[in-house]
């Protein structure tokens, strides 16, 4: 029995082994400098999407869940929480050796509106709203101590001019609901690294105004690690010299920089301010989606070469930790839907059957 045992143990250790010393594959290529990253969903578990997910175990060291950790999935109403989604991504995650990143607690969207408001639709007051927020993070963090190693605390608090986002969290609880939540974050797992995630931030005044409230947190005291720079970009936006400029600067103030949700669309942008804000929408026309029969070579061509350039300028900062892609193939982004619905875009570096596209061979080359 007990040889059995040990058999079945020293099987299960060098098959996780194998799978991440996989030579070719992303997450081998970049250690030990950068994690590379996936958001996932739960349909990687079903039948359709199995190739997906031996493709997510297979080249990928690090993982978040696109959906299944936000509010309104984990807690759609008041104490009642569904595990299912996020006990089933945690022991997916050990099993493969995959760096956790829960994604998110405390954010202005995908949030119920019994959070914000009491059974008679008045706005809460502070020790109400207060309650609510302790409890989801003891909850939740608590829950998965020590085993979820990076969290997305707050999500998208500044605007794009600097100024605070006017959230209800803000108007409810005040300027201090951000250092609150680090604070309790650290208290549920203080092992886990503690993130501030947001859109947009080589914008140099909504990085001056992320700044601002970085430095709060930190004077308040509650541990805050670092920057999560979400990454939704295009082929021209932000420049090598926005960037450099960007990570040179959380780099001077000791914060850690991750990439969280990196995808680059190729579509033609209906506005000409870039946004990752969820609430942007604008109909769909045809001029606005065109390559439905697939990516023109020129353009693959584009988008191996601006991730190879990214590329670069992350390995430039040691700073730069981890690298999330947001979805793992073309068939599963949001940017299909995001800012207007029902295109197709092509961001991420494996096609819509999964196969690789020059972008991922450009990114393996660029370290051989
Ligand atoms: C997106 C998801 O990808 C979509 O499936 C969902 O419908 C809306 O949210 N910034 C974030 C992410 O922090 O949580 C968002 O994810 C994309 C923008």
């Amino acid at each position: 029995m007990f040889l059995c045992i040990l058999f079945f143990c020293s099987l299960t250790v060098t098959g996780a082994r194998t799978a991440k010393a996989d030579p070719g594959s992303l997450a081998s290529t970049y250690q030990p400098q950068l994690k590379i990253g996936v958001a996932v969903g739960e349909s990687l578990w079903s039948d359709s999407e199995r190739a997906t997910r031996i493709l997510c175990e297979r080249e990928y060291n690090s993982s978040t869940p696109e959906n299944f950790l936000k509010w309104d999935a984990v807690q759609p109403e008041p104490g009642k929480f569904n595990w299912a989604a996020p006990d089933r991504w945690v022991q997916w995650g050990e099993q493969h050796q995959l760096q956790l990143v829960g994604h998110v607690l405390v954010w202005h969207q995908q949030t119920p509106d019994w959070v914000f408001r009491d059974d008679s639709a008045a706005p809460r007051g502070r020790d109400s709203l207060h309650a609510l927020l302790r409890n989801h993070i003891a909850t939740v963090v608590g829950r998965y101590r020590g085993r979820i190693d990076i969290w997305d605390v707050v999500n998208e608090a500044i605007e794009d001019d600097g100024s605070r986002r006017d959230s209800p969290w803000l108007q409810i609880l005040g300027d201090n609901y951000v250092a609150d939540a680090f604070q309790l974050a650290h208290q549920a797992d203080p092992t886990a690294r503690l993130l501030y995630n947001d859109y947009n931030v080589w914008m140099p005044e909504k990085r001056a105004g992320i700044i601002r409230l970085l430095q709060e947190v930190r004077s308040s005291g509650a541990p805050v690690h670092g920057i999560g720079m979400q990454g939704h970009w295009g082929l021209h936006y932000p420049t090598v010299e926005e960037l450099q400029s960007t990570l040179k600067s959380f780099s001077e103030l000791n914060f850690e920089i991750h990439i969280t949700e990196l995808d680059i669309t190729v579509l033609p942008d209906p506005s000409s301010i870039p946004t990752a804000d969820i609430a942007s929408h604008f109909d769909y026309n045809e001029t606005m989606d065109p390559y439905q029969e697939g990516l023109p070579p020129e353009l693959s061509d584009q988008l191996a070469t601006r991730y190879e350039q990214l590329f670069k300028v992350f390995l430039e900062f040691p700073e730069v930790v981890r690298v999330t892609f947001w979805g793992a193939t073309d068939k599963l982004s949001w940017r299909n839907d995001f800012p207007i619905s029902g295109r197709t875009d092509h961001p991420l570096l494996f096609d819509r059957a999964g196969q690789p596209k020059k972008a991922y061979k450009a990114l393996l080359r660029l370290r051989q």
